[in-house]
């Protein structure tokens, strides 16, 4: 299999472990997945790789030593119009478990010992519980202001954590510089393609379980490693027939840091420049996404509808959902926070889809 640069088109066999081409340009993996057909769904695999039949897999050894139980999430019904995708039941209880599994997966299968990741935290979580199940070294550069309890996580999985002062892009500069500089493997969620693998599985496993696509999607977008993988899984479907229409997405940012929904509103290519004020949503607030470019292709083409989530909204859309049983984080309550403000623009919105991403017990305030 072979990655391919997607400024020059260079090819690169997916051993190398070169974070991206020479030239700067991000991977995408050349691989196209097979036509989609629901008895070519592994049904005796309680994971995700259930659904190995359409992923880019390097052996089908590696996963298996690795696999967490990952995936196979519940959707459960909220209220009249809006159904939630329970992602953070997953092992280290946000849905990055869902791109590490597979990331991770190719790291061993292609021998890499020692990796580096920068995170918020979820995605550091992920990565260090897959690399110790692995027994591969792991250091996660967080940046500071990271809940605690996603810091001692990633260590009790034996991962170094080193927290960087100054905000979550510095951060990832700080982690880049090793990697350039030791020739350390970047086990990153936004570089490396294997991990939108992982993440396109939400919308396989969402066909699975309804047998159809909710008309409205809501996603966070930080990064858009969900987003990516959303966009990648429904192209699937759509061209094996599965589905006839992409859905609306509703992609939402913060009020305090949101370059690709400046960047839609003014019809740019590449994202905004931004100055990150501190936000609730900690998870999403990305001032540079990597693959900012990408993201605002996939929302030209289809139709993508940007939403802040309102800051002052955020505690309150956490209350409600915990009044019903739900118990999420604050990046999370932040995607319905961002529900109910595009309800209030653009009206009622029935058979809407919202992934509950990243588990409450994880952040503080
Ligand atoms: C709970 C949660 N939601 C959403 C996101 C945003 O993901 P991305 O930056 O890939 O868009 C993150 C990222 O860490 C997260 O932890
Ligand atoms: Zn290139």
């Amino acid at each position: 299999m072979e990655y391919i640069c997607s400024e020059c088109g260079k090819r690169e066999a997916v051993t190398t472990r070169k974070a991206h081409c020479d030239c700067g340009g991000l991977w995408k993996l050349d691989f196209q997945a097979p036509c989609f057909e629901e008895s070519r769904i592994d049904q005796s695999e309680w994971s995700l790789f259930r659904y190995r039949a359409f992923m880019a897999l390097d052996d089908d050894a590696a996963w298996r030593e690795i696999s967490l139980g990952e995936g196979m999430t519940p959707i459960v019904r909220l209220d009249q119009n809006v159904l939630l995708k329970m992602d953070y039941f997953m092992p280290t209880l946000s849905f990055k478990d869902r791109g590490a599994a597979v990331l991770i997966a190719h790291c061993k299968a292609i021998g890499v010992d020692r990796v580096v990741q920068d995170s918020s935290g979820n995605a550091g979580n992920a990565v260090a519980a897959y690399c110790a199940k692995a027994g591969i070294s792991c250091e996660i550069f967080v940046p500071e202001g990271t809940s605690p309890k996603k810091i001692d996580m990633i260590r009790a999985h034996g991962a170094v954590c080193t927290v960087v002062p100054g905000n979550r892009d510095h951060c990832a500069d700080v982690c880049r510089e090793k990697v350039e500089k030791q020739g350390v493997y970047y086990a990153n969620h936004v570089y490396n393609p294997f991990f939108y693998e992982g993440t396109k599985t939400y919308i396989y496993e969402v066909f699975e379980q309804l047998h159809r696509i909710p008309e409205n999607l809501v996603i966070p977008v930080g990064n858009g490693t969900l987003f990516l993988g959303v966009m990648h899984g429904l192209e699937e479907l759509l061209a094996s027939g599965a589905i006839d229409h992409m859905p609306q997405i509703i992609a939402l940012q913060t009020e305090t840091c949101d370059p690709l929904l400046r960047a839609a509103e003014q019809g740019l290519a590449e994202p905004v420049d931004v100055s990150p004020k501190p936000s609730l949503a900690e998870g999403i607030a990305i001032g540079k996404p990597m693959r900012g470019k990408e993201i605002l292709a996939y929302a030209r083409r289809y139709g993508v509808r940007f939403i802040h989530a309102p800051e002052d909204r955020i505690l309150a859309a956490r209350a409600a959902l915990a009044a019903k049983g739900i118990y999420c984080e604050h990046t999370t309550a932040a995607n319905y926070a961002a529900y109910l403000a595009y309800v209030e623009q653009y009206g009622p919105t029935p058979d809407c889809l919202i992934t509950m991403c990243g588990a409450g017990l994880k952040s503080d305030h």
